[in-house]
């Protein structure tokens, strides 16, 4: 009897000890990937000036990362040369210190969103080299000095490269020289020599893009360039890229001492434009209809492979959390994400951990609970 009465004892004293330990477990995204990596969304403008109150109450609970979705490409910070804009960008930065988050600057210099003043005089002709590079400088010294000591790390550098490992034909290349990126790096390095430096770009599994990265962070640092991490914009398919593609970029760049960074991700539930359809292209209304399956929902079939893809890609992030310094979300919910516009204008996608009404997907509990079960 005795015996017995010990034994429920034990018993009930595991059991206990097993449910404080479940309640004990992280239940938001940030808490259960504390120690591996920061996981981050980008804000629109809407979350940064406190509207859109169901996605900051998401944010607050669930990232230790932020980055500007858009306010702080260089048409917003400086409209007219000299004019900088920085009330939006401010109040993103108050934020991110308010909520004690990973604040990460986007983007100095960019071929996109770039205002049109930067590359031509009162003539509307290109200016010269010098120019250029007085422009570039001082855009570069205005905004981070601006930040100085408030933002962890900048993307000074956007998507220069292209898939075969040429550099881009942009307005920045094509006046100043290839040396562009260099001298921007080292601008952004004089204004805060304490500031991380990022290059970001998309598609950088691509194996050509990849080694010019790679040849390209070996340069700055033969001549001692700071480089800090790349940041791997994650805009990715369905079927595309191949977990092994992604592995080896990881490997490729983070052979070099840097580290990575996931930015931008967000993976499209759609069949991509000119793929898989087998409408006529002349038929505007089936074609329509194919390359737009799910405006009522996402069918339970294709919901099921993006959660188990995602969940591979987290898995695969956890894996590496050695060498990954950040992940993160290009946005919140699906209903403001960009690719509801892209590459086709108009569509109903689905590819952010939260729905349309802001519930989490299926995938935020999948990611946790891979988190908590990698400790
Ligand atoms: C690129 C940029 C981002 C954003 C997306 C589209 O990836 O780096 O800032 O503009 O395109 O939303």
């Amino acid at each position: 009897m005795i015996k017995l009465k010990f034994l429920a004892i034990v018993i009930a004293t595991l059991v206990a000890v097993s449910c404080s330990q479940a309640q004990q477990q992280p239940n938001t995204l940030k808490d259960a990937l504390a120690g591996k990596f920061y996981i981050g969304t980008a804000m629109s403008l809407d979350q940064i000036t406190g509207k859109d109150t169901d996605a900051i109450k998401i944010i607050k609970q669930q990232f230790n990362s932020i980055v500007a979705e858009n306010c702080m490409k260089s048409m917003f910070l400086q409209p007219k040369e000299g004019e900088f804009f920085f009330d939006d960008a401010d109040q993103f930065v108050k934020f991110g210190e308010e909520n004690n988050m990973n604040i990460i600057g986007h983007c100095l210099i960019w071929h996109s969103q770039a205002p049109r003043w930067f590359f031509v005089d009162d003539e509307g002709k290109d200016v010269s080299r010098e120019v250029l590079i007085e422009r570039m400088k001082n855009h570069i010294t205005t905004v981070v000095g601006h930040y100085k000591g408030r933002i962890h790390g900048w993307d000074v550098v956007n998507e220069a490269i292209m898939e075969d490992g040429s550099l881009r034909k942009s307005k920045f290349r094509e006046i100043i020289g290839d040396d562009f990126i260099k001298l921007a790096f080292q601008f952004a390095h004089e204004a805060d020599p304490d500031v991380e430096l990022y290059y970001n770009d998309y598609n950088e599994w691509h194996v050509g893009k990849r080694d010019a990265i790679v040849a390209m962070v070996k340069d700055f640092q033969a001549n001692g360039i700071r480089i800090d991490a790349i940041g791997m914009q994650g805009h990715i398919g369905m079927d595309y890229p191949t977990f092994e593609e992604y592995q080896a970029a990881i490997d490729a760049y983070t052979s070099t001492g840097l580290k990575v960074m996931v930015t931008e991700l967000d993976m499209s539930a759609l069949p991509r434009p000119g793929q898989n359809t087998g409408a006529n292209i002349a038929d505007i209304e089936t074609y329509r209809a194919e390359i737009n399956p799910f405006t009522e929902g996402l069918s339970e079939e294709v919901s099921v492979e993006w959660t188990n893809r995602m969940a591979e890609f987290f898995q695969l992030f956890i894996n590496n959390s050695d060498k990954i310094q950040r992940v993160t979300m290009w946005g919140v919910s699906d209903a403001t994400s960009w690719k509801n516009d892209f590459p086709v204008r108009g569509r109903t996608d689905y590819p952010l951990l939260f729905d349309r009404n802001h519930q989490p997907k299926p995938i935020v509990q999948r990611i946790i609970d891979m988190a908590n079960n990698n400790n």
